[in-house]
């Protein structure tokens, strides 16, 4: 579904990703980790056009490099934010609401459209609050939600577009042992037949209990990639984190 040929990302001199092969299969839950500042976010951005980049990124035959974020994301790769991007002051519905604005079939349409289709809209953007949890919410404001409600709202504006590609930056930060596994339970959940999730996250609970494989950066260059636990014990991947906290 997704092929990274030699993606390398640069920023005047430092080189925030270098010669990056990767591949994801259709329905695969890819996790990415590497140290802070190892180009895990600057990957996503690469995806999702809002970083230049050089090499060759090939989504389900299309060539992603170049095009406009806005086209990548109708291509169906959606991505999700480290800090978290939400409306605080308006309520969990109206967040998701908001997503569905500018999406290729809401513009003539929603002019002439009148009620019914906006009783559509707000019928389907309550299924997808209820679906990452939060139907008892749905009216409350984003802002007064703890942190871990609000990356679950996250995800609900991400799923408005019904990504082929989902890609996740670090969706359990700062949650609770507890959270993260609520948050876990969902991305698995969410990782369907057809849809491939990418998941950038330092919390080995999550990585070994979603990935099917596990991609590390270090420095901007992947280091190892395979299965989860295996790729875990390699020497050069325990020394890329040694001396970080991150590694548990
Ligand atoms: N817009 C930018 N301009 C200049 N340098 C940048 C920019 N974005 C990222 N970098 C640099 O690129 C490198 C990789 O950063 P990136 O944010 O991708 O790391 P990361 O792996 O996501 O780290 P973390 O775990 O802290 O989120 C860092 O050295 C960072 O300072
Ligand atoms: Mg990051």
């Amino acid at each position: 579904m997704l092929a990274i040929e030699g993606l390398t990302v640069r920023f005047g001199g430092l080189t925030a990703l270098e010669d990056v092969s990767l591949h994801a299969a259709e329905g695969e839950v890819l996790g990415l980790i590497g140290p802070n500042g190892s180009g895990k976010t600057t990957l996503i951005n690469a995806l999702t056009g809002i970083y230049p980049a050089t090499g060759r990124v090939r989504f389900r035959e299309v060539d992603l490099l170049g095009l406009p974020p806005e086209r990548i994301v109708r291509l169906g790769l959606v991505r999700t934010f480290q800090n978290l991007r939400v409306f605080r002051r308006m309520t969990v519905l109206d967040n998701v609401l908001a997503a569905q604005n500018g999406m290729p079939d809401m513009r003539f349409a929603d002019l002439v459209g009148g009620r019914r289709r906006d009783a559509e809209r707000r019928e389907r953007a309550r299924g997808l609050v209820e679906r990452v949890g939060l139907g008892g919410d749905a009216d409350r404001l984003a802002g007064e939600l703890p942190l871990a409600s609000q990356r679950r709202l996250e995800l609900a504006r991400a799923l408005v577009r019904d990504p082929a590609l989902l890609l996740l930056d670090e969706p359990s930060g700062g949650m609770t042992p507890a959270e993260t596994r609520g948050m876990t339970e969902l991305i698995a959940a969410l990782a369907c037949p057809g849809r491939t999730v990418i998941v950038v996250e330092h919390k080995m609970a999550l990585i070994t209990g979603l990935c099917t494989r596990l991609a590390v950066l270090n420095f901007g260059r992947p280091i190892a990639i395979g299965e989860p636990a295996e790729v875990l014990r390699r020497p050069e991947v325990v020394e890329a984190y040694l001396g970080t906290e991150s590694y548990r």
